[in-house]
């Protein structure tokens, strides 16, 4: 006999707080509730990963010396990308400055030799990276169904040998990405996505539907395009938003 998955939760509850849930780059300054970042935690260990292998570690940081140079650093990485990636596409860096208001981050670190656990015919890389993204998004909902705000904060070459050693990282674990939550002091309104009848393809891929290089590259021109003209991703309050300090729940 089939063993039913029996929860209270509705369907609508689940796709309500995915829908709802969006980046936050405005935070205000005060502290999260211990209890709300051990419910994220419970939400990335629950989450499913390749063969079971698990392999993620948490690092909690509310020091506000170590979140200061988190935020230093970040910034730095920022100028420096910029710096890489210039012209008319350039990719188009929000303001960091919001991290300077940040009081919780987790770190999200791999074990990237967990690997092994895979079968040598199969993907291992992006069956590591998959694991680590299905928890990352399940922090990302738990913070969401909280009332909370996050950053997923990706990392980069340069930046991650001087968070390391910040964050204490011992040899043979990576930095995955890092894990911005707080009280969003912004109401960012929901963000529509590409329509269901163009992503999803019956029995088999409708060929008509697929993207050539060209149609490929100005949909990359016009996301970074989006991206300039999306002000409240530079934490810019945006018309209709308000600060949430009064709706939110406990301090
Ligand atoms: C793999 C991945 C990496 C991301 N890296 C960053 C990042 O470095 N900085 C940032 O502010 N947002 C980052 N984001 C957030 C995306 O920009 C954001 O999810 C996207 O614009 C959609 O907006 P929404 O999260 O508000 O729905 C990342 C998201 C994903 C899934």
């Amino acid at each position: 006999m089939a063993i039913q998955l029996e929860t209270k939760a509705t369907i609508d509850d689940l796709l309500e707080i995915i829908r709802k849930r969006r980046s936050c780059r405005r935070y205000l300054p005060d502290s999260v509730p211990e209890e709300m970042i051990d419910n994220i935690l419970e939400a990335g260990r629950w989450s499913p990963s390749g063969c079971s292998s698990e392999p993620w570690e948490f690092v909690v940081v509310r020091d506000p010396e170590i979140l200061r140079r988190h935020s230093e650093l970040y910034k730095e990485l920022r100028a420096l990308s910029e710096l890489a990636d210039t012209g008319p596409d350039g990719f188009p860096f929000p303001d960091m400055d919001y991290l300077d208001n940040v009081t919780v981050l987790i770190v999200i670190c791999g074990d990237r030799r967990l690997g092994r656990t895979y079968p040598e015919l199969y993907y291992r890389s992006e069956i590591f990276h998959q694991s680590i993204g299905a928890c990352i998004e399940n922090m990302f909902l738990a913070a969401a169904a909280q009332g909370l705000g996050g950053t997923w904060l990706s990392m980069g070459k340069k930046l991650e040998p001087p968070l390391a050693e910040l964050f204490g990282i011992p040899d043979g674990y990576r930095i995955e990405t890092v894990f911005a939550v707080g009280w969003p002091d912004l109401k960012r309104e929901i963000r529509d996505r590409r329509p269901f009848e163009e992503i999803v393809h019956r029995e088999r891929f409708d060929p008509a539907r697929a993207r050539s290089a060209d149609q490929i590259a100005d949909t990359v021109r016009a996301i970074r395009g989006r991206r300039r003209e999306d002000r409240s991703l530079s934490g810019e309050i945006s018309e209709g938003s308000q600060r949430l300090s009064q709706e939110r729940a406990p301090s």
